[in-house]
């Protein structure tokens, strides 16, 4: 087995699978205690800034859970902090931006940073460098890299950190679309190269978060977001298609849109009207949170494509009968999907949550 033919990848290609994969989203974090450890004493950004803590944090969840899939080990504001953006990653808060985007002029300056229009891999030496290591650490274990969503991503700039409402950024998108659209624009020109820089190096999969793009109705996510996002998730493919060696061992499977093997995951909270947008916009699999039942989330989305989700991460601080009984129907749903399931969580890994629950919920996925 390879990781480009693991239970995971055919999963996520709507291939037959031995068991049903599972990884969760922020399986790598406080939940751990190894992950406290290590990371006490720096900041997040500087972890995400080390190639040596970056590998091993990745690969802590893969040892003591046994999950089908690595996440690489960053954050969705590491790459505009490369490029130059004042952002601190707040413990307990989120990303805080020192000065938010309201202007052209702001949108502009995210373009000429450090005199560089474009995130380059020389800009992040320290993701090719942790994900070509990964890659030969995991083997088998496939590594999926990731990306921050243009309306995610505008968010942070727009409101200056973590919204309940995204108030201004709605404004400013309906106010001024001339400016929304030049500022999506440049954040999905970022998002792309963040995902190609890490399916270059070796990342078997990809998954582009829109975490907020759920606060959004179906016709603004259509007319303001969803060209954007197709434009980060089709220059995946275009990476994907260079990255294959020409007499590659390892078979091609070609996908919808041409990407060949390198699936691309598209996930948001509370996203059940936008399903079929978020498949649109250029993915083999759409994340679920756990509003809606997995046959209604994948009748919403359509033919060909597989669910990934959809445990509510609450429900991990339950009882365990609780815990397996939502697991055991969510296996039996997402086996009635078609297009493959992943099973996941709604959203990430709560810190509070108890390790030995993941372990124990591996265990069950795989055993049924
Ligand atoms: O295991 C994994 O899923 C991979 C690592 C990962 C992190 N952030 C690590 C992290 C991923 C995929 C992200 C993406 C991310 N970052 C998203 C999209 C996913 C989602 O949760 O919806 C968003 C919205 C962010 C922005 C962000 N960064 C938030 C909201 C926070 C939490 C702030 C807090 O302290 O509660 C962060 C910080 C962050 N990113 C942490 C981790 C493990 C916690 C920081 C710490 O441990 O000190």
């Amino acid at each position: 087995m390879t990781a480009t033919d693991s239970a995971f990848v055919r999963a996520a290609l709507g291939q037959p699978v031995p068991h049903v994969p599972v990884w969760f989203m922020r399986q790598a974090g406080r939940s751990l205690p190894e992950y406290r450890a290590l990371r006490a004493g720096n900041s997040m950004l500087d972890a995400c800034r080390d190639p040596d803590l970056i590998t091993e944090i990745t690969l802590q969840p893969v040892r003591r859970h046994g999950v089908d899939a690595a996440i690489f080990f960053s954050d969705i504001v590491v790459p505009l902090v490369a490029l130059g953006v004042d952002i601190e990653i707040v413990p307990g808060v989120g990303p805080v931006v020192a000065h938010p985007v309201r202007t052209l002029g702001d949108v502009e300056m995210l373009g000429e940073l450090d005199g560089l229009g474009e995130l380059t891999a020389a800009r992040v030496p320290f993701v090719t460098a942790a994900v070509r290591g990964l890659v030969a650490e995991l083997g088998d274990t496939p590594l999926i890299g990731f990306a921050g969503a243009p309306f995610t991503l505008a968010s942070y700039l727009i409101e200056g950190g973590p919204s309940r409402d995204h108030a201004r950024t709605k404004a400013l998108m309906h106010g001024d679309p001339g400016l929304w659209h030049a500022l999506a624009g440049r954040l999905a020109a970022i998002a792309a190269a963040f995902l190609r820089v890490q399916v270059s190096a070796g990342a078997a999969a990809v998954q582009l978060f829109d975490s907020w793009a759920g606060a959004l109705s179906a016709a603004d996510y259509e007319r303001y977001v969803l060209p954007h996002s197709r434009a980060a998730l089709a220059d995946v493919a275009a990476a994907a298609v260079s990255a294959v060696p020409v007499a590659s061992a390892v078979p091609v499977v070609p996908v919808a849109d041409g990407a060949p093997g390198v699936p691309r995951i598209h996930f948001g909270v509370g996203t059940g009207e936008l399903l079929a947008l978020l498949r649109a916009a250029g993915a083999e699999v759409v994340g679920v949170d756990w509003r809606l039942p997995l046959a209604e989330a994948a009748r919403r989305i359509g033919p060909g494509a597989a669910v990934q989700g959809n445990l509510d991460p609450a429900l991990l601080l339950a009882d365990w009968p609780v815990i397996e009984r939502e697991v055991r129907r969510i296996v039996a749903e997402g086996r009635a999907v078609p297009g493959g399931h992943i099973f996941n969580l709604g959203h990430g890994v709560l810190p509070q949550t108890d390790p030995d629950v993941l372990t124990r919920v591996v265990e069950l996925v795989h055993s049924l």
